[in-house]
């Protein structure tokens, strides 16, 4: 499973690329927001930092508005992958760039039907909010093994992000499912290294070390 940051922080991404294990980055306008910094640049900056896909989003709602912004995003970077909402003329929109070669991320996908849709229409990525359907009382995880069994059934090539991932046993899940990739928040990528018992497993080891006689 390839695993993604979900932040628009250059200081995170850079932690988090110290790591080694990161394959790219999701951005939205919240993360982006957060920053308080203009986005080209903001952007243009974590595209320097990442050699991977890395998503920034459209705000229009029409199609002809997605495209006009989604031709000039994709000029900041080649790594850049446009996320267009899933909604009517977002699906169009979809359509239009996937026939042009830029890569496109359908984004706020809450539904099996949904992403049926942004596979037809050529969506390179399908980011299902996991969090928020559990925040509703929905398991978000059973949307992620069923759109894996449609996309299996019809061979599509559209590659699943799990978004909206809130604790680590979103991430394991989302391995057991065997999902394409995780996209997840700095602070979650922090709890998935540590354990309690390594933590108290070092430092014995340090403590019996000290015991050793040097000679
Ligand atoms: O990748 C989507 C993610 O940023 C949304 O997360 O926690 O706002 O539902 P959240």
């Amino acid at each position: 499973m390839k695993i993604f940051i979900d932040s628009a922080s250059p200081k995170e991404i850079k932690e988090a690329m110290g790591l080694g294990l990161i394959d790219g980055v999701t951005t939205n306008p919240t993360l982006i927001a957060r920053e308080n910094r203009p986005s080209r640049e903001l952007l243009q900056e974590i595209c320097s930092l990442v050699a991977g896909p890395v998503s920034a989003e459209v705000i229009g709602l029409v199609a002809t508005d997605m495209l006009t912004e989604a031709r000039e995003l994709s000029g900041i970077a080649g790594n850049i992958v446009i996320k267009i909402p899933l909604i009517k003329e977002g699906l169009k929109a979809v359509k239009v760039l996937s026939a042009e070669g830029i890569k496109t991320n359908v984004t706020l996908c809450f539904s099996p039907s949904q992403a049926l849709l942004a596979a037809k229409a050529g969506a390179d990525y399908i980011s299902p909010f996991i969090g928020r359907l559990d925040d509703i009382s929905q398991r978000g995880m059973d949307l992620i093994k069923t759109i894996k069994t449609i996309y299996n059934n019809y061979g599509f090539n559209t590659k699943i992000i799990v978004a909206s991932i809130r604790n680590p046993m979103h991430v394991v899940e989302a391995a057991e499912i065997g999902a394409d990739i995780s996209t997840i928040p700095f602070a979650v990528i922090e709890q998935l290294i540590k354990h309690p018992l390594t933590d108290l497993g070092v430092q014995r080891f340090l403590e019996d070390y000290k015991k050793i006689p040097k000679k």
